[in-house]
């Protein structure tokens, strides 16, 4: 068993999705269900890590063991995120971040204008918070980024884990009724060191369990701890 391997660790996970503001009442959202990171906080807690879990619009209690930081957007995320990185030794982004935000946020609702069509919806890139802890991190730092695909799974997921440089990328197949909102899952992790490892559909705490088992072993060979 893995027992308390993560004593003394201190690690951050976000969880759930981002929502993007339109107007004070409409975003764009996504369908991360947040159970995912949730499992990842309360397997490291359990492991005996200092949990910091940045937690986008999930409706989970925060789990027992984890200082829980809620946020909304993902600019939100990422300042929470950098935030607590700054001392972490590993770096889990479970979170579904939305890739882009409306370019405007209007003050007051949208109405229907009788008659009228409405306006496009035009949007700007977010930061990609992944992205930015791979090229600031700690030495020693772990940081590990998830991928959701639909095609081409393998492939897609060695071309993120370069582009993120991330050590460690979690692919999954999502699509209807496979991942989202799904208390099991099926996923690839693919190591920058060129490993694999397949962990076959289970409960997300099982897979969460093997990030932890390969961050672990990452964390023993480059630091002293
Ligand atoms: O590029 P893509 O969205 O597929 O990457 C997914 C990974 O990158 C996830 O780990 C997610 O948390 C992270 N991400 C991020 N900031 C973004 C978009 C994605 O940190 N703006």
């Amino acid at each position: 068993s893995a027992g308390r391997d993560l004593a003394g660790r201190h690690v951050v996970v976000s969880a759930g999705g981002t929502r993007e503001a339109i107007d004070p009442v409409r975003f764009i959202g996504n369908r991360s269900s947040g159970l995912q990171g949730y499992a990842l906080a309360r397997t490291a807690a359990a492991r005996g890590a200092r949990v910091t879990l940045v937690s986008a619009n999930v409706a989970l209690p925060g789990p027992a063991g984890a200082e829980t930081v809620a946020v909304g957007s993902a600019e939100q995320m990422r300042e929470a995120v950098l935030a607590a990185a700054g001392s972490a030794d590993a770096v889990v982004m479970a979170a579904a971040v939305a890739d882009f935000r409306p370019a405007d946020y209007r003050g007051s609702k949208i109405k229907k204008a009788e008659g009228a069509e409405p306006g496009p919806i035009r949007l700007v890139k977010n930061p990609d918070i992944l992205a930015e802890l791979g090229r600031n991190r700690r030495p020693g730092q772990v940081v590990v980024g998830f991928a959701a695909e639909t095609d081409d799974v393998l492939a897609n997921g060695r071309a993120k884990l370069a582009r993120k440089g991330s050590d460690l990328l979690v692919v999954n197949e999502v699509g209807e009724n496979l991942t989202f909102g799904r208390p099991d899952n099926a996923a690839v992790v693919l190591g920058a060191d060129g490993s694999r490892t397949e962990v076959p559909r289970g409960a997300k705490e099982a897979l969460a369990e093997v990030v932890w088992d390969l961050v672990a072993a990452r964390l023993e060979r480059t630091s002293s701890g």
